[in-house]
């Protein structure tokens, strides 16, 4: 399909600015549709971006056939169920992360995907983005890798989002979902997508939300609400892959801790990589050590640019044009590793698979 395409996006509320902001930017998108449960959530963005068609029932909206894809983003729990109505009325479906909440609904997604013929595309925004990019042509190159451990850390000192967030029954979890889904994809994506083998996993609930914490500022959801706090405030995990690579990962939405920390640093034979919070590139020449720092506009992770660049690249997806970097099948493999995380937690054991 070439030409222009029609995006509905589901789901108004916060991380749906960046998708409207992007498809009013990209000349080949046209914004066709909004949805939201509060209508007058989706009177806005429609007023703002003007927006012809607006819906509260995304079955309203999906039965429309002057929309060629859409944007999902809702709260978790219902990533799985609309994707799926998605694709069978046709759509091309860009889906926020995560895929979904369990590893069964990601192979339901899967499957109606290879049932629609339809691209569903997973908002691993990250992928996108110009500093991941850079170091993935490098790997390519075959200059740093093979990678053998990857680490990664999104601590947050206090930044429970609350509302949906912090509920399990709508979030499926807690920071390790929410967050950790992000670095543990970075890492993955990196290594070479490798399949994983045994993963060991520690959920923690010792801090609460502290709603009582005062004069700290910190990341709230649309429908802020401390009372319902049902999800992790930290998680860590060890996760052992079939080559032998591991991967190292610890989140909180809240923790004693001094300061906030995004880290994300790959270690290869040839050399490693600091993906964030400054890309950093290692290497040895001539017997010596060397720390590359590249030229680029942005060294850490840009919102704004990440987001305009999956959009436009989702748009050329829809178009025929480019196959998505972050196909269904990456969706459920992550969803395998989050689960497990907790499972593992749960079980308080290592788990394996097959
Ligand atoms: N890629 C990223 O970096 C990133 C960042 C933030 C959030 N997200 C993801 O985006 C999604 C939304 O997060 P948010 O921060 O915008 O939350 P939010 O609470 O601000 O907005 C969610 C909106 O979805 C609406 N909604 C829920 N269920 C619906 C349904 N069935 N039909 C129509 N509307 C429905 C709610 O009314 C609300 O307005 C989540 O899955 C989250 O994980 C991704």
């Amino acid at each position: 399909m070439s030409g222009k395409i029609r995006i509905g996006v589901i789901g108004a509320g916060s991380i749906s600015e960046m998708h409207f902001s992007s498809y009013s930017k990209n000349p080949d998108a046209v914004l066709s549709a909004v949805c939201d449960l509060k209508e007058e959530r989706a009177k806005a963005k429609a007023e703002k971006y003007n927006i012809p068609n607006i819906y509260t029932d995304y079955h309203e909206l999906l039965a429309n056939p002057d929309i060629d894809a859409v944007s999902i983003c809702t709260w978790n729990n219902s990533h799985a169920e609309i994707s799926i109505a998605a694709l069978k009325a046709g759509k091309n479906v860009l889906c926020e992360k995560p895929l979904c909440k369990t590893v069964e609904e990601a192979l339901a997604v899967e499957q109606a995907v290879k049932e629609s013929g339809k691209t569903l595309h997973v908002g691993f925004v990250r992928r996108y983005a110009s500093n991941t990019r850079i170091v993935k042509s490098f790997m390519d190159a075959g200059e740093i890798g093979p990678i053998y451990y990857a680490k990664a850390s999104c601590i947050r000192k206090l930044g429970n989002p609350g509302g949906w967030f912090s509920d399990v029954e709508r979030s499926g979890g807690g920071p390790l979902i929410d967050v950790g889904v992000h670095v543990i994809d970075l890492c993955w994506y990196l290594m070479g997508k490798p399949k994983v083998k045994s993963i060991s996993g520690n959920t923690y609930n010792r801090l609460g939300n502290r709603a009582n914490v005062k004069n700290l500022r910190f990341y709230k959801a649309a429908d802020y609400n401390a009372e319902l706090n049902t999800v992790e405030d930290m998680a860590n995990a060890m996760i052992r892959f079939e080559n032998g690579a591991s991967l190292i990962v610890d989140v909180s939405f809240t923790l004693h801790a001094k300061e906030d920390e995004l880290t994300v640093k790959l270690f290869g034979e040839k050399g490693g990589v600091e993906l964030e919070p400054k890309l950093t590139l290692i290497t040895e020449k001539h017997d010596t050590i060397l720390n590359s720092t590249p030229q680029i506009d942005n060294l850490s992770f840009d919102f704004v640019s990440g987001f305009q660049d999956e959009m436009n690249f989702f748009i050329e997806v829809c178009q025929g044009t480019k196959t998505t970097l972050s196909p269904v099948e990456d969706g459920v493999e992550i969803m395998k590793i989050l689960c497990g995380v907790y499972e593992s937690a749960r079980l308080g054991k290592e788990i394996y698979f097959d």
